[in-house]
């Protein structure tokens, strides 16, 4: 069977035979017939934007690659900045090359002391660090004013550098900041996760040693959360690097959208439904009234997913080691009883709902004494090394703006009337 869709204009009689590529058909094509008519595609969720050579993902089947590498030996042998090299770069370092990532990314954590000083310190006392980390993103293109030069391959490079540097410092100040801690400095002389973690708990210590256990388990959840190919803020990147604005302004919008409740908020969910829930016993009545359409199992069921989340596979191993040192999370119990009941549940088989990455991610966080506030940054400090990728990828592409037709549906023409007269 040929692999084309023939289009036929009945108005004309005109027909065109488009060929199926990977599984799509190009606008470009059809518009040839066609022009001028287009597709409602609201959520874009038949409509591929762009074309990507960063991660691949097959819902169907679970898998999850970066760069051709599947998620779970990244997962098992790499680290977060080999694969972040690996998304901005497209391969994984030589010694050589990662020795110096490592170095670059190391010697640009500090942030300028005017965005501690003057604007992170200018917050309300209990603003969300989410917020705060969203518009301190969005502040550094303003210290950084030759990231405008966005086609200066030397540029371009160091503001990549920087942001995935500076992340974890902007994280770890509006924490602190929110909890009335004082900031604490980068300390250089720590891998990226552990001096993370120091800049979110050192007290009076003059060096902070993190649990090694924890901070592997930190890094293993850093790799995957890293890319996940065209979700909501990767979309925003490339829709706002579209018209060319400057990374740092990129980055924030995409944070942004990551702070929704959809995006970067459902791990949060999860840690307040179980909470809810209380105890085992209360499992089975929360599973009924779920069915009868009350709600939903929170981190259970994907847009794309329709098998096991490859990421919640790994996730749940790594809870695992992390409940060794932490102590089990209470809640842990009722999550495992509530993926039991569910696996084996006709209503959820039939869906193919599945336990998605925010199942076990939230109790993880929790046990390691992360507030639920910081759940989002904890995702956003990885996902930039996605999100700056595409916004790589996406000039490289020379794409055009982004700029989708709509369906009008308002009022017809009308005159305007005096507002005495209305
Ligand atoms: C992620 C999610 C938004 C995907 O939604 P979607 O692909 O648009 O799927 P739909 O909303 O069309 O749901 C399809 C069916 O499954 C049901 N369903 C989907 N997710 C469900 C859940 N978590 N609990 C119970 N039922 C669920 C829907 O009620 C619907 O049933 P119906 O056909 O009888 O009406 C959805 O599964 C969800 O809300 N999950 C919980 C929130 C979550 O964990 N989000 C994090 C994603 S990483």
């Amino acid at each position: 069977m040929a692999e084309s869709i023939t289009i036929t204009d009945n108005r004309t009689g005109d027909s065109i035979e488009i060929p199926i590529v990977n599984g799509g058909v190009s606008a470009a094509e059809w518009t040839k017939l066609l022009p001028g008519l287009w597709f409602f595609d609201a959520g874009l969720v038949s409509t591929a934007m762009c074309e990507s050579a960063i991660t691949y993902l097959d819902g169907e089947a679970g898998i999850l690659r970066y760069r051709g590498y599947p998620i779970e030996q990244l997962a098992e042998k790499s680290s977060y900045l080999e694969v972040a090299y690996l998304l901005i770069h497209g391969e994984l370092p030589t010694t050589e090359q990662y020795e110096s990532w490592k170095h670059e990314i190391t010697y640009h954590t500090f942030i300028h002391e005017n965005v501690r000083k003057r604007f992170l310190e200018g917050f309300h006392y209990d603003a969300h660090p989410m917020g705060m980390l969203v518009s301190a993103v969005a502040a550094l293109s303003t210290f950084y004013l030759d990231a405008k030069d966005i086609f200066n391959p030397e540029s371009r490079y160091k503001q990549i550098i920087r942001l995935i540097a500076k992340m974890p410092t902007l994280a770890g100040a509006a924490h602190r900041f929110s909890v009335g801690m004082p900031f604490v400095y980068p300390d250089n002389s720590l891998d990226f996760t552990a001096n993370f973690l120091s800049m979110m708990w050192k007290v009076a210590e003059p060096r902070f040693e993190a649990n090694p256990v924890l901070a592997k388990a930190l890094d293993v959840l850093f790799i995957l959360h890293a890319d996940h190919e065209q979700n909501c803020s990767t979309t925003a990147m490339r829709v706002v690097g579209s018209s060319h604005a400057d990374p740092y302004s990129a980055c924030a919008a995409a944070s942004a959208a990551l702070y929704g409740p959809r995006h970067g908020g459902a791990n949060e969910a999860v840690i307040r439904m179980l909470t809810e829930i209380g105890s085992i016993e209360n499992v089975p009545a929360f599973i009924e009234s779920v069915k009868a359409g009350h709600g939903r199992l929170q981190g259970f069921g994907h847009r794309v997913y329709k098998s096991y989340d490859p990421r919640a596979k790994i996730i749940k191993r790594t809870a695992d080691e992390v409940f060794e040192v932490t102590g089990k999370n209470p809640l842990l119990d009722i999550a495992l009883k509530l993926e039991d009941i569910a696996l084996s549940d006709e209503y959820f088989v039939s869906r193919r709902l599945y336990p998605n990455v925010d199942f076990y991610s939230g109790l993880i966080y929790q046990a390691m004494g992360f507030p639920m506030e910081m759940f989002p940054v904890l995702f956003a400090i990885p996902r930039t090394s996605g999100w700056l990728a595409h916004w790589q990828e996406l000039l490289d592409q020379d794409s055009k703006i982004v700029r989708p037709r709509q369906l009008y549906v308002g009022a017809e023409p009308r005159d305007y009337v005096a507002m005495a007269a209305r």
